[in-house]
């Protein structure tokens, strides 16, 4: 089994269905174990045993909010288990969204993760055709892991 991991932040489920719609398309594909998680609850033994990652974020001040800067900081010292992996992105926001992807897709590529594209920016809360583009991106992030 490889091992996927989906970690937000999330305070009024926006960023949150994203997350399950992610973890759902990943579900899609056998061989995949996905745990889906806050990143508030994450520990380095998360980070260093996944094969692949996606990281969802609301926009606060139009950047990737105070939770998953903190993840980020405190996993930094572990950036080389996430070095060639496949990872994606997702952001929700009422307006800056977009600015919050590019911000998380900067901090990020510190980490020198295998890009899975399209990474997703979705204003306020994801309408059924956002949920679907997200399951997509699950499924390719999975599809990505199994084949690496
Ligand atoms: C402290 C704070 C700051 C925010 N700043 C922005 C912002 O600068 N730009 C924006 O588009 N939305 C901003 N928002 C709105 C959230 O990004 C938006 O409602 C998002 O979908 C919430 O996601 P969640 O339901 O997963 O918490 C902010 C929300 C909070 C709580």
């Amino acid at each position: 089994m490889v091992k996927v991991l989906v970690v937000y932040d999330s305070r009024t489920g926006n960023t949150e269905k994203l997350a399950q719609a992610v973890a759902n398309g990943a579900r899609r594909v056998s061989g995949v174990d996905v745990t889906l998680k806050k990143a508030r609850d994450i520990t380095p033994e998360d980070l260093t045993s996944a094969d692949a990652y996606a990281f969802g974020s609301p926009s606060h001040f139009s950047i990737m909010s105070g939770e998953i800067l903190t993840m980020f900081t405190n996993i930094y010292a572990h950036r080389h288990a996430l070095a060639g992996k496949p990872a994606c992105v997702f952001t929700t926001g009422s307006g800056g969204q977009v600015t919050a992807l590019e911000n998380i897709e900067r901090i990020l590529g510190a980490f020198n993760p295998k890009w899975i594209k399209p990474s997703i920016a979705v204003e306020g809360a994801p309408k059924q055709k956002d949920l679907e583009q997200a399951e997509k991106l699950g499924e390719k992030l999975a599809k990505a892991t199994i084949s690496k």
